[in-house]
């Protein structure tokens, strides 16, 4: 990925700066990877040299609005819907995928506004990166909007999210595929635990119940308890707040000001708000994995368990951008267990899953 490439993922920008619109490589079909994620939407292609990725990142939300001069409806998406929009940006994907037909509907109309902006070609092979979830309905409407998108033509396939994003942990190409080991996806509305052998997955689990959101709520009403009750954040802001300031290694105090109803200012400070509940959560995270997951694994692949927890545990997804994640993660899950694990991520975890959808793609195609 290029420095460009990086800074924009880091910036979580809508477009992309790359000069070229052809991101085509040699006129042939082109592999992408795409995840339309709860919070953000990635996709990553080849860039116009065709040696780097070209990273598109975007938050998952829309606003239409009607054309002031010819009434047509427009579609608004990303950061710009969210600014502008507040009153009546959708989060279509809030709960994982898509619940409902309407919600079906508008990521179609999200995802052709982000292919149509983005330049993504219809001569595509495209691998979609898509969360371990058991919801046979949200499932099939996702379905339907990735068979419903313009792009694909020559190729469309799905892998999990967690496979996906722990291909490049293991090195530069498909290495992943060939392995055995054990896979955790910290998302924002689900924590998946996978393992995986050759690229089977085996003994998958899902929570709802440890997740990026519920960092953000447990933030918000930390905030409001630190600051004894004179500061009420939303959920949008503790996620910033989050994405910001979390860091387990060197957390710094933070402050920030807000507006006060009846006019002028009121700064305060953060000293224990975010850290308490990324806290919470790596503790809660351990917890699931130790004494549900990892059980329940031991209990149907006892060899694969043995041989997984020998190697590195993966862990991907946003929250696993967290800084000093990976060795705190080792330390409590070694801890738990009382033996030692390795844990390891991808530089880039929340833009992993797609990197990884991108790179099958392009093997895919390759062999098609
Ligand atoms: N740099 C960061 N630091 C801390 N948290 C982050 C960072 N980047 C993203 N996150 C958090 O990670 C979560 C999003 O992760 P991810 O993109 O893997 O989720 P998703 O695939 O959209 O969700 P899910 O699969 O659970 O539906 C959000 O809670 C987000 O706030
Ligand atoms: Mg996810």
């Amino acid at each position: 990925m290029s420095d460009d490439d990086a800074a924009e993922a880091a910036e979580g920008e809508a477009s992309t700066d790359d000069s070229s619109e052809d991101s085509s490589t040699s006129g042939g079909t082109v592999p992408v990877g795409v995840k339309l994620g709860s919070t953000r939407t990635v996709i990553a292609l080849p860039d116009s040299h065709g040696t780097e990725n070209r990273i598109v990142r975007t938050l998952t939300c829309m606003a239409t609005y009607e054309d002031a001069l010819t009434g047509e409806e427009k579609v608004l998406y990303g950061e710009e819907a969210a600014r502008e929009y507040p009153d009546r940006v959708e989060y279509m994907l809030r709960s994982g995928l898509p619940e409902d037909e309407d919600r079906a509907e508008m990521t179609k109309k999200f995802f052709e506004a982000l292919i149509e902006e983005n330049d993504i070609p219809a001569d595509s092979g495209v691998v979609y990166a898509i969360p371990t979830i058991d919801n046979p309905a949200g499932l099939e409407n996702l379905k339907s909007v990735i068979e419903d998108s313009g792009i694909g033509i020559s190729l469309m396939e799905s892998y999990p999210e967690s496979l996906c994003g722990s291909i490049p942990a293991f090195g530069d190409d498909l290495e992943a595929i060939d392995e055995i080991f054990i896979s955790v996806n910290m998302g924002s509305t689900n924590l998946e635990a996978s393992a995986y052998r050759r690229g089977e997955q085996l003994a998958p689990f899902t929570t709802g119940a440890v997740t990026g959101n519920e960092v953000d709520r447990m933030i918000a009403n930390y905030v409001e308890e630190e600051t004894q009750g004179r500061v009420n954040i939303d959920t949008q802001t503790a996620r910033e707040y989050k994405e910001e300031h979390a860091d387990f290694v060197d957390f710094e105090p933070f402050t920030d000001i807000i507006q006060q109803p009846g006019g002028g200012t009121h700064e305060f400070t953060i000293e224990r708000s975010v850290m308490d509940a990324v806290d919470e959560y790596l503790d809660d995270t351990v917890d699931e994995l130790a004494n549900t997951f990892l059980p329940e694994l031991a209990n149907d692949y006892m060899k694969v368990y043995q041989l997984a927890l020998d190697r590195p545990v993966v862990i991907t997804g946003g929250m696993a951008c967290i800084p000093g994640i990976v060795e705190e993660f080792e330390r409590r899950l070694s801890e738990e267990l009382n033996r030692d694990i390795e844990a390891t991520a991808a530089d880039q975890p929340d833009v992993a899953p797609t990197v990884g959808a991108q790179r099958i793609a392009a093997r895919l195609v390759e062999n098609s």
